[in-house]
């Protein structure tokens, strides 16, 4: 496996890198503490081309592989991860999901707008009933001619509250359970879809997170994306690629996190030594070091194959992401926990971004497949490997 960046791909962390630290980190807290959608940053993410990474240029995007996606995601998550968060679910939920799927007609006429960042997109799968049991779907979709009547209730919709476009998931024969299921493109001007309110969370709460509403929203059969039937392995398919990105995000928590516990160790005294001279904290910081190496390698790996699988490879990543998510949440919740620790009580105050880290990397664990689903995920795969 060759893990050396290409000169375009070190362009790409530089620019992200840049534009994170001078624009994003400053803004970072007070948007958290508001629970703001920070609308200003994201169209200048847009502008860079951060938006649509990997979308080729035709369609609006940047035209760049995987692991410039991941170096984006990773330094604008280490500034802030609600902000990467709405640049993970716009890339890969919508974008990356539309570009497999969708006709040329949905390509040019969504793809091209949210791709290049000037309208935003989202994904909805989840409903009250059915979180880890996606294809539990009550959502009903009723074809009448050649239009579609929705009806139904969806929950934990990043980026619902301001989404132009969503990818919807709903059920188009229920008797036959998954493969009864479809994707539709929704507007979100049109009648019969609503929002919920935006729901207060602990972590990421930049983003903005929704229930949407559907009441006799109707949509042409022109706009389903795929075939009836295909609903559910299109969502998988798209989840297996949005891992990739949450698990770049849990990394650039992590290493945020890190680099603020070196900082501090070298600066903070005690006991007449800098704390960092202390066995309790150097070996606080080679566990964090180690465990973001390790995550940081499969991150790489999963990128690395899903780039392969786009060029024709044909290679199946889903076990790969779910390692690298699995593996890049937990060491996000470890290493922020550590940073609190080494920076004891200023790490639990909000002078510091230190908690905002800790409440950030929870939800890497739970969001696109829990760390026990994904664990799931990956039984089933290794089982599959050695039939
Ligand atoms: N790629 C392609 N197809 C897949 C697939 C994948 N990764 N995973 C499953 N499938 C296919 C299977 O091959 C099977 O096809 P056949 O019927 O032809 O055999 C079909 O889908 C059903 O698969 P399973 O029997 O494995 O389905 P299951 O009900 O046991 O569920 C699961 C499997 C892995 C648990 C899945 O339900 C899952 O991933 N759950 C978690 C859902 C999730 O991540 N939700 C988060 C949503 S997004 C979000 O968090 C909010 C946001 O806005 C960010």
């Amino acid at each position: 496996m060759n893990f050396e960046l290409t000169e375009e791909q070190k362009q790409i962390r530089g620019l992200a890198r840049e534009f994170a630290q001078k624009e994003i980190a400053p803004i970072a807290a007070e948007y958290d503490a508001r629970g703001e959608f920070p609308r200003e940053t994201i169209m200048k993410l847009g502008e860079l081309g951060l938006m649509g990474i990997e979308i080729p240029v035709e369609y609006g995007g940047a035209g760049l592989d995987t692991m410039c996606y991941v170096l984006a995601m990773e330094e604008i998550s280490k500034a802030d991860a609600s902000h990467g968060t709405i640049v993970s679910v716009n890339n890969s939920l919508f974008c990356h999901g539309l570009y497999k799927f969708g006709t040329k007609e949905q390509k040019e006429k969504y793809l091209v707008p949210v791709a290049s960042g000037k309208k935003i997109g989202a994904y909805s799968l989840t409903e009250p009933q059915s979180g880890s049991d996606a294809g539990n779907m009550l959502t009903r979709a009723v074809l009448n001619g050649d239009t579609y009547t929705i009806n139904g209730r969806k929950s934990w919709v990043t980026s619902g509250p301001v989404a132009d476009f969503v990818v919807l998931f709903a059920m188009v024969k229920p008797e036959l359970k998954h493969k009864g299921t479809a994707a539709f493109m929704i507007d979100t001007t049109q009648p019969g879809f609503e929002r919920g309110k935006v729901e207060p969370k602990l972590g990421i709460r930049a983003s903005a997170t929704c229930e949407l509403f559907f009441d006799n929203y109707r949509v042409a059969a022109s706009e389903r994306v795929g075939q009836e039937g295909d609903g559910f392995k299109i969502a998988m398919t798209i989840l297996d690629a949005g891992r990739i990105g949450i698990a770049a995000q849990a990394l650039g928590i992590a290493q945020a996190a890190f680099e603020a516990s070196v900082k501090y160790s070298k600066e903070r005294e005690a006991f007449g030594s800098k704390i960092g001279d202390f066995q309790a904290i150097q070996w606080m910081l080679a566990d964090m070091a180690t465990r973001i190496e390790a995550a940081r390698l499969l991150v790489y790996n999963a990128a690395l194959k899903k780039t392969r699988s786009a060029n024709g490879g044909g290679e199946n990543f889903t076990r790969d992401a779910a390692m690298a998510k699995l593996y890049a949440s937990e060491v996000a919740s470890f290493a922020t926990d550590c940073a609190i620790q080494i920076h004891g009580g200023m790490g639990y105050s909000k002078e510091l971004p230190i908690e905002r880290y800790y409440r950030d990397a929870r939800i890497t664990r739970i969001y696109e497949g829990t760390s026990e689903i994904q664990r799931t995920i990956i039984a089933r795969e290794t089982l599959k490997q050695y039939a």
